[in-house]
């Protein structure tokens, strides 16, 4: 299969959109951008359409996918029933990288939810992906655009690097604004909670329903997802606090003749083989941090010493796919 690229600059519904769209009614497979991260999207009401995402992600089959939306009647298509907190929820932070698991209607396809009894479901706050989604005038099911296990896509390039040849389509819509991934909030139990940290804090969130838990009760994996090694550079990832440590790490491995790469969130300057500023704020270190791990292993280093963050806020959530990078 041949991928073709369109370019979208504004979220006007052009022949470039309108060519996607079609390829998704059609049960094709279409990359696009949104605010968090490029996402992979099928056809969210079609089993053959989604089975597609899976063979070309190589994810496993039970991890499920979020379903987007650019209006009522996609959540109409998805949900039999919208809590009073989802509504809350959606009029707070709707289009936005805030993901709700609600009771899914029969109509969904268990290819799309893993076969669980729940769906996933987020508006993006992308005029591209809006424009798509309101023309394909379906839900579309859309993991993150990479090979399962690397790290999430944030410009078209990183896409092609991973899915060329897989897929029929990505629009080119720049690099994403936020870097991470949305939120994902459980909201099938009586107390909203925080499956997957993400663009929207664990504060925001306690603002607009008052009480919201975090992470899985009883060690249960409630997200399968969670479960999956993920956000995984090739190199060996360390994590280090403060600019001694890392320097004295960084220069541990060199000794070693080990090619070693700093990710430095302190805008100080280091002794490496390769040294990469990413930003000192949440907001830039976020945007930055997955091109910068896919930079650092298409340089090849061996070991990777990453700079630890505040982990309060969209900390948390950078602090999350640290984690995950290092344990694997
Ligand atoms: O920002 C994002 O959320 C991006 C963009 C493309 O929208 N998408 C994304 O999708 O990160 P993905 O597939 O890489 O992550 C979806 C996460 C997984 O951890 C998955 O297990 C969880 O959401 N998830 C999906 N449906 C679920 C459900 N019914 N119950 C619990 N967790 C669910
Ligand atoms: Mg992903």
């Amino acid at each position: 299969m041949k991928t073709r690229i369109i370019r979208a600059c504004t979220g006007e519904s052009g022949p470039g959109i309108r060519r996607a769209a079609r390829a998704l009614r059609g049960g094709g497979l279409v990359a696009f951008p949104t605010e968090t991260v490029y996402g992979l999207g099928a056809n969210a009401m079609d089993s053959q359409a989604v089975a597609g995402i899976f063979k070309a992600k190589g994810r496993p089959q039970d991890n499920p996918l979020i379903s987007h939306i650019a209006g009522r009647k996609g959540l109409e298509q998805l949900v039999d029933r919208v809590p009073r907190k989802a509504e809350d929820l959606m009029s707070a932070f709707w289009p936005g990288p805030l993901t709700l698991v609600l009771e899914k209607s029969r109509e969904v396809p268990e290819a799309t939810t893993g076969g669980l009894p729940t769906v996933a479901v987020r508006m993006p706050a992308n005029d591209i992906a809006l424009a798509l989604i309101r023309e394909a005038d379906v839900p579309v099911a859309a993991p993150s655009a990479n090979l399962s296990g690397s790290p999430s896509p944030t410009c078209a390039r990183h896409v092609l690097d991973d899915l060329d040849g897989r897929i029929d389509y990505v629009i080119d819509g720049g690099k994403t604004r936020i870097g991470v991934e949305s939120t994902v909030l459980d909201l099938t139990a009586d107390t909203p909670r925080i499956l997957r940290p993400g663009g929207i804090t664990h504060k925001m969130l306690l603002q607009a329903v008052g009480e919201v838990e975090e992470g899985t009760p009883g060690g249960r994996a409630k997200s399968p997802g969670m479960k999956y090694r993920h956000y995984s550079p090739k190199a060996r990832l360390i994590l280090a606090e403060g600019h001694g440590k890392t320097q004295m790490l960084a220069e541990r491995y060199m000794e070693k003749n080990l090619k070693v790469g700093v990710i430095a969130t302190d805008g100080k300057t280091y002794n490496a083989d390769t040294v990469k500023k990413i930003g000192e704020t949440h907001e830039e270190i976020a945007r930055n941090l997955y091109q910068t791990l896919r930079k650092l292993d298409e340089e090849q280093v061996d070991i990777i010493i990453a700079q630890t963050v505040k982990d309060q806020g969209l900390g948390h959530a950078i602090m999350n796919r640290l984690k995950k990078a290092q344990d694997k």
